[in-house]
């Protein structure tokens, strides 16, 4: 049988920062109220002209090079985004282009935060089914560009930044299990109200009802995670770490809580990204890979979730 392993991560950030105290200048907030209530301290954010598929390529360049894989060797692209760069020709497509990997399949999809979740179950399978070899998977988002800089309520939470992983065929599972959702009675809950169907409104922007989404963002990846277990016959002991989507630290350690796991098993980098959308998931999970935490053999469970409700997990050996 075969199975699918990540033998690449790669990530990339574009250079600008805001801190709270700049977004302090911008509206009416306050560095104290940012930390207390996300644990959101800074964000990058793409330069004019910087696009999705230009951060999405850096880190796949990276994802590639740690895999020991050619940019042309690369048969299957899968790319989460909310933001793309164009109407079409999709991103995955902009990007193999700029890859070399010609004639390969590679498409978008927009599942919002749960992007990266969904591109990586289906590149999963891909793989398990013996139809490609060399999967990359991408989260990436200029969010920035859907953000309404004058509106506090959604201005400080939002960001850019870009994460890739490569899957190889493997004898062993690496990916155990990958588990998605959605809900689409939760829509007007967390929504950016224009597109080319609809029409473009005065202002392109992101609105959320916070204190809403935060509740049922606790309560369905405390479901999600009790799912990925639940499907492989695994206690919550069994985890090494959790690399959950960074949206806002009390959403996360409430699924920490529930896992009984302490906050030192659990990925944060939510104080320096921001929430990344797509990109959040395979950022975090890059960091901890980069700096020695996550080790071959560890297991690891991913989670995101996100506007439409969209949301997943997967639980990874890595
Ligand atoms: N600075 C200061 N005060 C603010 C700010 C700000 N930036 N934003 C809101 N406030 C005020 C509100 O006006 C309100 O004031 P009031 O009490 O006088 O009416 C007060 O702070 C409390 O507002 P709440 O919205 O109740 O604050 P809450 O504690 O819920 O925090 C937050 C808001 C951070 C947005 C939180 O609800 C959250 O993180 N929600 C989930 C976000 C999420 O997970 N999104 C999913 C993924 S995103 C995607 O898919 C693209």
């Amino acid at each position: 049988m075969i199975h699918s392993r990540i033998a690449g991560t790669g990530s990339h950030l574009p250079e600008k920062v805001i801190t709270n105290f700049d977004l302090e200048k911008m509206v009416d907030t306050t560095d104290e109220w940012i930390r207390s209530r996300t644990g959101i301290e800074r964000r990058h954010v793409a330069a004019d002209g910087e696009t999705t598929v230009d951060l999405a390529e850096k880190a796949a360049r990276r994802a590639l090079e740690a895999a020991g894989v050619a940019p042309a060797e690369v048969d299957f692209i899968a790319f989460g985004t909310t933001t793309p760069d164009l109407v079409f020709p999709n991103c995955g497509t902009l990007l193999q282009q700029r890859l070399g990997c010609r004639g390969v399949p590679a498409f978008s999809l927009e599942t919002a935060c749960a992007g990266f979740m969904y591109a990586l179950s289906i590149a999963d399978k891909y793989i398990r089914c013996g139809e490609a070899r060399r999967a990359l998977v991408i989260g990436a988002e200029t969010l920035s560009r859907i953000t309404d800089w004058s509106d506090r309520s959604t201005a400080v939470l939002f960001a850019d930044g870009a994460g890739a992983v490569v899957l190889e065929p493997s004898d062993a599972p690496g990916v155990l299990s990958t588990h998605l959702h959605s809900d689409g009675q939760y829509k007007d809950l967390l929504y950016c109200g224009s597109g080319v169907s609809r029409g473009f409104a005065a202002r392109l922007a992101i609105v959320m009802a916070g204190n809403e989404v935060f509740k049922v963002a606790v309560t369905k990846l405390g479901s999600a995670v009790d799912e990925a277990l639940a499907a492989n016959g695994l206690d919550r002991s069994a985890l090494d770490w959790l690399v959950p989507h960074q949206a806002n630290i009390r959403i996360i350690q409430a699924t920490a809580r529930k896992l009984d796991m302490p906050m030192e098993r659990v990925i944060v980098t939510v104080q320096e990204h921001g929430n990344t959308s797509a990109a959040s998931v395979p950022l975090a999970l890059d960091v901890a890979v980069r700096d020695g935490r996550i080790r071959r053999g560890d297991l690891l469970l991913l989670e995101a979730f996100g506007g439409g409700f969209t949301w997943g997990s997967a639980l990874v050996r890595y």
